[in-house]
């Protein structure tokens, strides 16, 4: 069932033992189906919302050809589990004179996608903090295919001492290993063939790290040798963090301790497309 406001929300949460929340900008694919499905799977009720936020995007970036679809994308939602698909104007989002915004600061919001996109995720923290207050969930749900964002939400929900679970899901994948995104669908078949390099360079890294330590330097030449052989892949950023906090990286342990995992993560333009993808290089 599709809802459009706020007040049906309260009812909702009102009536409900355990709430989980899955925010999305819709054009669904496996990727949210599979964030849908674990919050029915630890929930009473399962509220999806469907909002292409305006707030997260640069002025030269892609809101206007955004794909959309809301049927497809309720169908798909109530299919994968949703009890009911939010899916609200702008203005019920953001009323006329609303000047308030949420910024997580600090090293973690100056780096990899932040760099190449300034306002982004203050856009995104933003947005998610007006859609809890709305949901009020006890449970949300993210996807690790945007490990940056789930870090960056995970951090402010702490911060804030946000009353809500914050749960990140794992990437999932084409058959060749392409991450699922809403942005594949604008990508030539030439492109979406090259895409593949995005993962296969992940990967690259991974096997190495197998066998014994290496250099994290080492490894983003080695990623990097394998994008750049691909003419329409233009990288933006090849680097290795820690996965807890994206803290820099300079040796990878093949047997880490626990909380020293490593991630690699890229970002590279696919023609027009901005794609993004990471890997953990050493969970055991
Ligand atoms: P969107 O790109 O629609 O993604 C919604 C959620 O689906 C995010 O948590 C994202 O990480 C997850 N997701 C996307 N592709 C995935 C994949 N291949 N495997 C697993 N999860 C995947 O991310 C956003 O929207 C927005 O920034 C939002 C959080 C909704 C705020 O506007």
């Amino acid at each position: 069932m599709i809802i459009k406001c706020v007040e049906q929300l309260k009812n909702i949460r009102g009536e409900t033992a355990s709430l989980g929340f899955v925010p999305t900008m819709g054009y669904l694919h496996e990727g949210h189906v599979s964030l849908i499905k674990k919050a029915r799977q630890e929930n009473d009720q399962v509220v999806v919302s469907v909002f292409v936020n305006p707030t997260q995007f640069g002025p030269n970036e892609d809101i206007e050809t955004y794909p959309k679809n809301i049927e497809r994308d309720q169908a798909m939602a109530v299919s994968a589990g949703a009890d009911y698909v939010f899916y609200p104007h702008i203005s019920t989002i953001y009323p006329e004179g609303a000047s308030t915004y949420v910024t997580v600061e600090g090293p973690i919001a100056n780096i990899l996608c932040a760099k190449s996109r300034p306002d982004h995720f203050k856009g995104v923290t933003t947005v998610v903090n007006i859609l809890l207050n709305m949901v009020q969930p006890d449970r949300v749900y993210f996807g690790q295919k945007d490990a940056q964002q789930a870090i960056l939400i995970q951090k402010m929900a702490r911060d804030l001492h946000m009353p809500v679970d914050v749960v990140v899901c794992p990437i999932v994948r084409e058959y060749d290993g392409l991450a699922l995104s809403s942005r594949n669908v604008h990508l030539t078949r030439e492109e979406r063939k090259q895409a593949q390099c995005l993962y296969q360079a992940l990967q690259d890294a991974k096997n190495l790290v197998k066998s014994k330590d290496q250099k994290a330097a080492d490894l983003v030449q080695v990623m990097k040798n394998r994008i750049n052989h691909k003419p329409l892949v233009n990288i933006d950023y090849v680097e290795i963090r820690e996965a807890r906090d994206l803290s820099p990286v300079t040796v990878v342990k093949a047997h880490p301790d626990s909380h020293k995992v490593s991630l690699a993560l890229v970002a590279a333009w696919v023609g027009k497309t901005r794609l993004i993808d990471n890997m953990f290089l050493n969970e055991e």
